[in-house]
């Protein structure tokens, strides 16, 4: 069995495969602020295989409670051990750090200094902690443990209108690359970077920012047809990724 713990579930790259994956028979756990009325109706059918968990990682008294205490706290490593239930050398594992802003849209010395704080906790903050609550919970677990951490070309650009985006995504897609090299625990990460999609995030890219080095490009894409189809990328991230599992060696 392959277990999966996905942020940003409800929209976007993370609801296509939040959908891919359970259709394809993982287990799926999803973290987001909301989510859609076809992701309830799912959940509440499929209560052992599709779980929803309501949570802000954007929020610091969220991210301060790392044991669950509170309704929207990160959930506890209780939480996620009992959604993986017994597992074995034949299972799998993952994290997939989906979730990111790209907010605020504006160039340095017109910052608010609140969605900064929002962009850096859910961006950069929320994936260290997930990641590292996440190896803890299964660092014992024979199952093979993995993360998947969803990069952005953004990371390694000059983007003055998204220059919290670019910053946060590089050190997000820093920390897992340490992970790579040793943990707590063997684990094996993949970075992706999925290419432009279209979604809420890229929408909001080309509807506010006008007149922002690398805007026009982003409009001449979408006006060429290149850029990707949800759905279509992330059923190739999963062909990819998330191939059939075989048995341990
Ligand atoms: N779109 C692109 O062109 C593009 C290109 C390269 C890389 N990427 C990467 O692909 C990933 C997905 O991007 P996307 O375009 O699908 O973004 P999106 O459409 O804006 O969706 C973002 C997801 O993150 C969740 N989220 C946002 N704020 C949150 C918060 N405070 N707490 C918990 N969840 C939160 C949203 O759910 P709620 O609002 O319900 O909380 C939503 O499910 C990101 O890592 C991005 O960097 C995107």
């Amino acid at each position: 069995m392959r277990s999966v713990f996905l942020t940003g579930a409800s929209r976007g790259l993370g609801a296509a495969l939040f959908q891919t994956l359970q259709t394809d028979g993982a287990r799926v756990l999803g973290l987001a602020r909301t989510f859609t009325t076809e992701q309830q109706t799912l959940a509440a059918q499929r209560p052992t295989s599709v779980r929803l968990r309501p949570t802000d990682l954007s929020d610091p008294a969220t991210l301060s409670d790392p044991a669950g205490v509170g309704p929207a706290g990160l959930p506890s490593g209780a939480e996620l051990a009992t959604f993986v239930g017994e597992a074995g050398p034949d299972d799998e594992i993952v994290l997939v750090h989906n979730a990111a802003t790209v907010e605020p849209i504006a160039l340095a010395g017109e910052l608010p200094p609140a969605a900064v704080l929002a962009a850096v906790n859910l961006n950069l903050v929320a994936p260290i902690l997930l990641t590292n609550l996440f190896l803890a919970t299964f660092r014992d677990s024979p199952a093979r443990v993995r993360i998947v951490y969803i990069a952005s070309s953004a990371a390694h650009r000059a983007y003055p209108g998204w220059a919290t985006y670019c910053a946060t995504k590089a050190g997000a897609e820093a920390f897992v690359r340490c992970v790579s090299e040793a943990a707590s625990r063997a684990c094996q990460v993949d970075i992706i970077d999925p290419g432009a999609i279209e979604t809420q995030m890229q929408q909001a890219l080309r509807d506010r920012g006008t007149g922002m080095p690398g805007h026009a490009r982003l409009v001449e894409r979408h006006r060429v047809g290149d850029i990707g189809d949800p759905s279509t990328v992330a059923k190739s991230i999963v062909d990819r990724y998330f191939p059939p599992l075989a048995p341990a060696l």
